[in-house]
């Protein structure tokens, strides 16, 4: 769950409730230092907790589709903050936590970290940023992540992305891009795009069904591409 915080107003008697409306509307939020009890103050240095769930956006696609490439667009045009499960879990592997080793076993043979350790780090994120939107990208890369992931958080995500493009076309992105990763050779990128089809589809069936899922054709330039990215967030930007 999100760290919710109860309305400031329904903890005081209606004469000091009005009147912090009415400082809340001319001040915005920084009128809560002064009357927040000890429960609700913040501790020193911490992000106060959030009165509604952040926006979240769930990217998906095999290796290779783009999704990192299109997410740092759509940050640099909408101001969403990216997290990679991916960077998540190789930070993780670099921070020499008593998991890496176990992470980075699981990333040489392209399977899926167990789910509680993903959607903490996820969890983690976006509590520590002050962000109220978030592309999450890589995840969920199994039914089992989804559930997790509802199951810990009690959300639902916004919407869902999928960049759809040509198992070929992957492999020679993959292959060419030289960014010294582990994972990025013929044999382990035989065996993500097994378990992409096995494990990721079903979750992608899932989210169309709900109406939630935006699929785009991810071949073409990063621009032609993101043209069909561009007017899902313009929407949503509309509707706020
Ligand atoms: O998304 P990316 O290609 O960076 O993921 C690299 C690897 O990280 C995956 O092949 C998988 O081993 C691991 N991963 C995972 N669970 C996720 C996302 C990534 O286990 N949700
Ligand atoms: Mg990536």
């Amino acid at each position: 769950m999100w760290r919710r915080t109860t309305l400031l107003s329904s903890l005081m008697p209606s004469s000091k409730a009005s009147l912090l409306h009415q400082m809340q509307a001319a001040y915005g939020l920084k009128i809560w230092g002064a009357f927040s009890t000890e429960v609700l103050k913040p501790a020193k240095g911490r992000i106060p907790p959030r009165e509604k769930p952040p926006f979240i956006t769930f990217v998906l696609g095999g290796p290779g589709s783009g999704k990192g490439t299109q997410c740092a667009k759509i940050v640099e045009t909408f101001g969403f903050t990216h997290l990679s499960a991916g960077d998540l879990l190789r930070k993780e592997i670099s921070s020499n936590s008593e998991n890496g080793a176990m992470i980075l076993n699981m990333i040489k043979e392209g399977k899926i970290v167990p789910s509680d350790m993903t959607v903490k780090l996820i969890q983690r994120a976006i509590e520590s940023s002050e962000n109220d939107k978030f592309l999450i990208d890589g995840f969920p890369r199994s039914e089992e992540n989804r559930q997790t992931y509802e199951r810990i958080v009690g959300e639902e995500p916004n919407v869902v992305l999928f960049f759809d493009c040509p198992e070929e076309e992957m492999v020679k992105r993959v292959l060419s891009r030289n960014q010294g990763r582990v994972d990025d050779n013929i044999d382990t990128m035989r065996k993500r795009l097994e378990v992409f089809t096995s494990l990721n589809l079903p979750v992608i069936n899932y989210y169309s069904e709900k109406g939630k899922l935006y699929k785009i054709r991810a071949v073409g330039t990063e621009d032609e591409i993101f043209e069909q990215v561009h007017p899902i967030f313009a929407a949503f930007e509309v509707l706020k």
